[in-house]
């Protein structure tokens, strides 16, 4: 019996192409995407992951026609709103990463202190959505909060660094899957994915099920993660200190 990966994130990439593939609008694709979604939080919570984080809108995505951006954005609103009963049920704590441009707007922050606020006490799946996120955003952030508080240039760490992140208790990320065949990070996470085995499905990510989650999951087990080191027990052991 394997031990599930603490951390999983997903980026949640094929929305256009799918649409596309049907003849639809991207705002379809966007649309059905929340199934995606819906399944990949009922796969994290079966198969014993407690950190999942899923990239719903990246600081780059801000570049897309208006009308794109303002679907997305609602489309995050009315996600919350079909879905945060249920996930409240299951013991899941969401939590919003990024959210920092003043695009967005006002009523879609809302929701999101309404969920963050009624989901707080929740430990089963801690749930990030990554929304107006980027990885080099993130450090730029953690810089600037290190230097506003004053700590000396020669006592910074990456433990400092680590603790002046948005959630310094996000673990680093395990498994980073990615749909829709493209092999790249999209400025996702780029601290806390340093270490993460990378799994590239073909799969678009509206017909993304918890077959597929399990499928990332099962190349994961085969994978041997070694850390910098040469010997098989001492990975082991540096695998389980950075997932304890
Ligand atoms: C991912 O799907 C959703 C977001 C980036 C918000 P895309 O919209 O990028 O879909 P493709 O890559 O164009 O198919
Ligand atoms: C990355 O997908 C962002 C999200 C999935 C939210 P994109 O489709 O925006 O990435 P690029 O532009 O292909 O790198
Ligand atoms: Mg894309």
């Amino acid at each position: 019996m394997h031990t599930p990966p603490r951390h999983v994130a997903l980026i949640m990439d094929g929305n256009g192409r799918w649409a596309e593939q049907r003849g639809c609008e991207r705002a379809d694709g966007h649309s059905a995407g929340e199934e995606g979604v819906v399944a990949s939080v009922r796969a994290a919570v079966d198969s014993g992951v407690s950190w999942l984080t899923l990239f719903a809108f990246s600081t780059e995505n801000w570049r897309r026609p208006q009308p794109e951006v303002d679907f997305i954005m609602r489309l995050n609103q009315r996600v919350i709103r079909n879905n945060l009963r249920a996930w409240n049920d299951m013991d899941v704590r969401m939590r919003y990463l990024g959210v920092a441009d003043a695009r967005i707007p006002k009523c879609v922050y809302e929701d999101i202190a309404f969920a963050e606020d009624l989901t707080r006490n929740n430990r089963t799946l801690t749930l990030t959505v990554a929304l107006d996120h980027g990885g080099r955003r993130d450090l730029a952030r953690a810089a600037r909060s290190i230097v506003a508080h004053g700590v000396p240039a020669d006592q910074i760490t990456e433990e400092t660094l680590a603790g002046h992140m948005q959630f310094p208790d996000l673990p680093d990320v395990d498994l980073l899957v990615r749909t829709s065949a493209e092999h790249r990070l999209s400025n996702f996470m780029l601290w806390q994915a340093a270490y993460a085995e990378l799994v590239f499905l073909d799969v678009l990510w509206p017909d993304f099920r918890a077959e597929h989650f399990r499928q990332a999951v099962d190349l994961y087990h085969r994978r041997q993660r070694r850390f910098g080191d040469v010997s098989q027990p001492a990975a082991q052991a540096a695998a389980v200190s950075t997932s304890a």
